[in-house]
């Protein structure tokens, strides 16, 4: 069988589940991997996800060994259902790591629930040393709790493969408007201020431009920010949670290329139609 993706390939994407098909992927081909991966996996999946894990000795070789182990064991120990959560994602993300070129990069993109979990296991996973950034993402959108404060924020957990030769690149990335740009200079005003690490941005608009119908769909804005920041200019991206593609069509519109998987036929379908509207070339 013709191997899935090489570097001559064009951007592809691909139909399937996404360990089957990393394990497909070659060591290395990634400057970018974006993952937003559904935040209620169910207990049947994650058992069945266990099984695909490729080590002789336990889910992680080559990572932190015995630290890993340890604190894995504890987290699970403590909360059952962060157990079945990460038994699907652990060996996922095993594969990111596998992937990622040594000046890659991975964000992985979480809800509140899991963010502070994942950066334990992600510390023991990755080393404790890749760890870059936290990003927050913040809007404001939709009903608030009156009980507790509004939850309205994502985290997006970013890693590198090496700290030491990892690509990252403000000067690329879009300025915002300052918040009180009567404190600035009017030079500075209409240079705008660099992006932190926390992004006001709003949702996906129920009627804008943008909007595929794919429920969970994030914003052009956001992928945007990480492509500019994380890769160059025919790079290639990895987005293996793809959902409505956003990740392949912010790529291609920076001149990147991608690869995008997903498991559902109704993805596949809304990609298509998403890159073909832009114009963008794929297999
Ligand atoms: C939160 S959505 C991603 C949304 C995407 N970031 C966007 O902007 O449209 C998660 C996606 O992961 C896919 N998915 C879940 N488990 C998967 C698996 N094991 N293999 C491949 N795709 C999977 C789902 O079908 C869903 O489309």
């Amino acid at each position: 069988m013709p191997p899935l993706f090489t570097a001559d390939s064009p951007n592809r994407v691909i139909l399937g589940d996404n360990l089957e098909v990393a394990a497909g992927l070659p060591d290395g081909a990634f400057t970018l991997i974006y993952l937003d991966p559904p935040f209620n996996t169910g207990r049947s999946q994650a058992r069945q996800s266990t099984t695909s894990v490729r080590s002789a000795d336990g889910p992680i070789r080559g990572f932190k060994g015995q630290q890993y182990e340890r604190i894995r064991g504890d987290l699970m120990s403590y909360d059952d259902s962060f157990e079945d959560y990460w038994l699907f994602l652990e060996p996922r993300l095993a594969e990111a790591w596998r992937l990622l070129a040594d000046d890659g990069t991975l964000y992985l993109h979480l809800d509140f629930r899991e963010a502070h979990y994942a950066k334990v296991l992600l510390d023991a996973l990755f080393g404790r040393e890749c760890f870059l950034n936290e990003i927050i993402w913040a809007y404001d959108y939709g009903a608030k709790s009156k009980s507790k404060w509004p939850t309205k924020h994502d985290t997006i957990l970013v890693y590198v493969k090496n700290p030491q030769a990892y690509h990252f690149d403000s000067t690329a990335v879009d300025r915002e408007p300052y918040m009180a740009p009567g404190l600035v200079t009017a030079e500075q005003v209409a240079r705008g201020k660099l992006p932190t690490d926390v992004w006001w941005h709003t949702i996906v608009s129920p009627t804008g431009r943008e909007k595929t119908g794919y429920p969970t769909q994030k914003p052009e804005g956001i992928l945007r920010r990480i492509v500019q920041a994380s890769s160059r200019e025919g790079d290639w991206v990895l987005d293996f949670f793809a959902g409505s593609g956003t990740t392949g069509a912010v790529a291609a519109a920076l001149g990147r290329r991608f690869v995008l998987v997903d498991q559902r036929e109704e993805s596949i379908a809304v990609i298509g139609a998403r890159l073909a509207r832009a114009g963008v070339k794929f297999s």
